[in-house]
């Protein structure tokens, strides 16, 4: 067997291409693309390592190390917290809420990131004529189709193994449809390009009427006492030594753990910030918030978590100390504060396309 028999070329990255085509004649071909695997997994290139892992693998299906780094790298195509979301029973339970309330007979529904195809199964469970789902990860959108069918939903169900940007209306999508639904949020709300991607869905793939869920999504934090949390993450004086230089790389951002429940509140919680996903956000923006205290403490932070409305009173919130997918985050203040019930500490929140910030 030769290269070209286990691998298309194409479906590498250039890069990768560039560094493997002239491996094509090596003497020792299955080593040598299992190396350059390795060497792209190191990379970050890790769809590169997997094809190349594969190929190797094909052409020395005895070689046991080559087998267990196939393993290895094909169990990683997926990100865990695949397994934790979808062991979250409220999030799964809200969404089903919304889509049983909103989905009618005969509506089409399109969703970015299929995942393991669960919200496009509960469309379809609840009414949808027909769902279509997109999934950039291929071995992600294999992995839902084969769970589609099943669940006997493979005719009601299309799974498009394309990033959102390069689905084609007229070809993956045969018109514009009813309602859309996505899960494409993050801890900090905005990291998996929520914003973005629901403006591509509205412009190019849905009725101007169509129904969004979720349809509006803010963050939602209260002053806190850290206990500590502060010190876990900043340097001092240990064995007699100064490392304060090092808190130049002390993350201002921490995400809690714990669902949350391990930080005091010091005042009430307050928006700090929403998107209604009808309307193109803007694409950077900061609001002045005021949070007073409600009791006498040590402020370190600001704790922010989700929430997500659905419409029609169905709301989903990670609000401490509930435990869900989604970790609250802990904004460290650049200095603790101590205040007492009445106090107002004002902070400016921003955010870009993709993330938000507190200062
Ligand atoms: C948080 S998961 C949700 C999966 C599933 N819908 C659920 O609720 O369990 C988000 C999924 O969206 C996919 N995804 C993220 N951005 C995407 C994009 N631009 N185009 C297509 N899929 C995307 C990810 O690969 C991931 O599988």
């Amino acid at each position: 067997m030769k290269l070209s028999d286990v691998l298309d070329l194409a479906d590498l990255s250039v890069a990768a291409r560039l560094f493997v085509s002239p491996l094509a004649e090596h003497p020792d071909l299955p080593e040598r693309l299992a190396k350059m695997s390795l060497l792209f997994r190191g990379k970050e290139q890790k769809r590169d390592a997997r094809l190349l892992a594969q190929a190797a693998r094909n052409l020395a299906p005895e070689d046991f190390r080559i087998r267990v780094l196939t393993d290895w790298l094909n169990r990683r195509a997926a990100p865990l917290w695949h397994f934790k979301i979808i062991h979250d029973r409220l999030r799964n339970e809200a969404y089903a809420r919304a889509l049983t309330h909103f989905v009618k007979p005969g509506m089409t529904v399109f969703e970015i990131g299929t995942g393991t195809g669960i919200l496009a199964m509960l469309a379809a469970r609840a009414g949808a004529a027909h769902v279509y789902t997109c999934e950039r990860r291929p071995e992600v959108a294999q992995a839902a189709r084969d769970i589609i069918a099943r669940n006997g939903l493979a005719e009601r169900i299309s799974v498009i193994a394309k990033d959102a940007c390069a689905v084609q209306l007229g070809a993956d999508i045969p018109e514009r449809a009813d309602l859309f639904v996505a899960e494409i949020v993050d801890n900090g709300l905005l990291g998996e390009n929520v914003l973005a991607l629901t403006e591509l869905a509205r412009a190019e793939f849905l009725r101007p009427d169509a129904i969004l869920i979720p349809q509006r999504i803010s963050t939602v934090g209260y002053l806190v006492s850290g206990r500590g949390h502060r010190e876990a993450y900043y340097m001092d004086s240990t064995m007699g030594f100064d490392l304060t230089p090092f808190n130049r790389f002390a993350p201002l951002v921490i995400s809690s753990g714990k669902g949350g429940g391990d930080v005091e509140p010091l005042s009430e919680a307050v928006e700090l910030y929403g998107f209604d996903l009808h309307a193109d956000a803007e694409s950077a923006g900061a609001l002045q918030v005021s949070l007073t205290a409600n009791q006498s403490g040590v402020a370190e932070g600001v704790m922010r978590w989700l929430r997500l409305d659905f419409g029609a009173g169905i709301l989903f919130e990670n609000r401490p100390p509930q435990i869900s997918s989604w970790e609250p985050l802990l904004h460290v203040l650049p200095s603790s504060r101590v205040v007492s019930a009445g106090d107002r500490v004002d902070i400016e929140v921003s955010h870009t396309r993709d993330q938000i910030f507190i200062s």
